[in-house]
């Protein structure tokens, strides 16, 4: 069930089974948007209420412009300066995004990835006629987000092999946190979720300020407040000198913070990339080893931090 043939996901994908995929952020469980069949399953396979929009996973920019009608300049700059890459642009739909797609919305979220694979695997697709996958999280709904073969194998794989549906394997996802989410549909950017692409990113790049608040409120998956749990209890610690801890409970910080008293070292990335990286794997370690509670001290910051944070809030909620 799981393989390295990107061949053999492009049949699988063409014919209207589901495929696990690689890509830069984390793995996406994916479906031909445009079979109805298939998206259905998706919704099925992870457990996921069908009100909860897809995005739609294209090769190129080009390629957008199928799903999405008309972008703003701003948003146009955005996409030239960061596909492929960790950014998605909710637009106004095409008469190609079905509700089922959409969650019923009049817009719909676009991304095109930069993980190689997922890049081959798009090309070969659209020679095949397939105009775009959806692709959310392929984790079981408010779990973790993937971001190995693995982690999609533990959360999906006994539906997915009953169903002849496939993962493709790419290694480690590079930035291991989902995709900024920006709404393109006003005169500035609103970010619906932080990611790697930060708001200095994008007021850098559209020469816009961030307008922080959402003027339409579309429902965002990420946006419930308990999302992205582990079953352990994720505990956040602003000073691990002073906080008093359970034994044989997890720790996961930075490397330059040294592990309290008997706590179980989950991860010590040495940077912030390393923390967005590591984060998912390390809190399902914590499971895999049934502790009943992580410890994570946040990193502090701008930027990519931010994305961080919003995760470990989520998790720990
Ligand atoms: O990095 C990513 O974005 C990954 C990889 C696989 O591409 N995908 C991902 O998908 O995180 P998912 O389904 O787990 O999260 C998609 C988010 C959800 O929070 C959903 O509500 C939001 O995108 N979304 C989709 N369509 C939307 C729309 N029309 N308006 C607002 N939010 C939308
Ligand atoms: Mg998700």
């Amino acid at each position: 069930m799981i393989t390295n043939d990107t061949a053999l996901a492009v049949t699988a994908l063409a014919s209207g089974k589901l495929c696990a995929i690689p890509t830069e952020t984390v793995y996406g469980l994916a479906a031909n948007a445009l079979d109805e069949s298939a998206v259905a399953r998706v919704f099925a396979a992870k457990e996921r209420p069908a009100d909860h929009p897809l995005i739609v996973h294209v090769a190129s920019a080009q390629d957008a412009n199928e799903w999405i009608t008309e972008l703003p300049k701003w948003a146009v700059e955005l996409s030239a300066a960061v596909w492929p890459g960790p950014l998605t642009l909710v637009g106004p739909r095409t008469d190609l995004a079905s509700d089922s797609v959409t969650g019923g919305q009049d817009t719909v979220a676009v991304r095109v990835p930069s993980h190689p694979i997922a890049q081959e695997l798009l090309s070969q697709l659209k020679v095949a006629g397939i105009k775009g996958l959806v692709a959310p999280s392929a984790n079981r709904f408010g779990h973790v987000s993937p971001t190995s073969a693995q982690h999609v194998a533990a959360d999906l794989g006994a539906y997915l092999s009953a169903n002849g549906d496939l993962i493709l394997d790419g290694g480690d996802c590079e930035v291991g946190l989902e995709s900024t989410i920006v709404l393109a549909t006003g005169s500035a950017p609103v970010i619906l979720r932080p990611g790697a692409i930060t708001e200095a990113d994008i007021e850098r790049i559209t020469g816009i300020k961030i307008s922080t608040t959402a003027t339409a409120t579309p429902r965002v998956s990420g946006s419930l407040d308990s999302h992205y749990s582990p079953s352990a209890k994720v505990v956040l610690i602003e000073d691990e000198t002073t906080a008093v801890f359970e034994p044989k409970s997890g720790f996961l910080a930075l490397a330059m913070i040294q592990t309290p008293g008997e706590l179980v070292r989950l991860g010590s990335p040495a940077t912030i990339e390393d923390f967005a990286h590591d984060l998912y794997g390390c809190l399902r370690a914590g499971d895999d080893l049934g502790l009943e509670k992580i410890y994570v001290v946040p990193p502090v910051g701008e930027g990519l931090v931010q994305a961080i944070n919003d995760r470990l809030q989520r998790a720990a909620f």
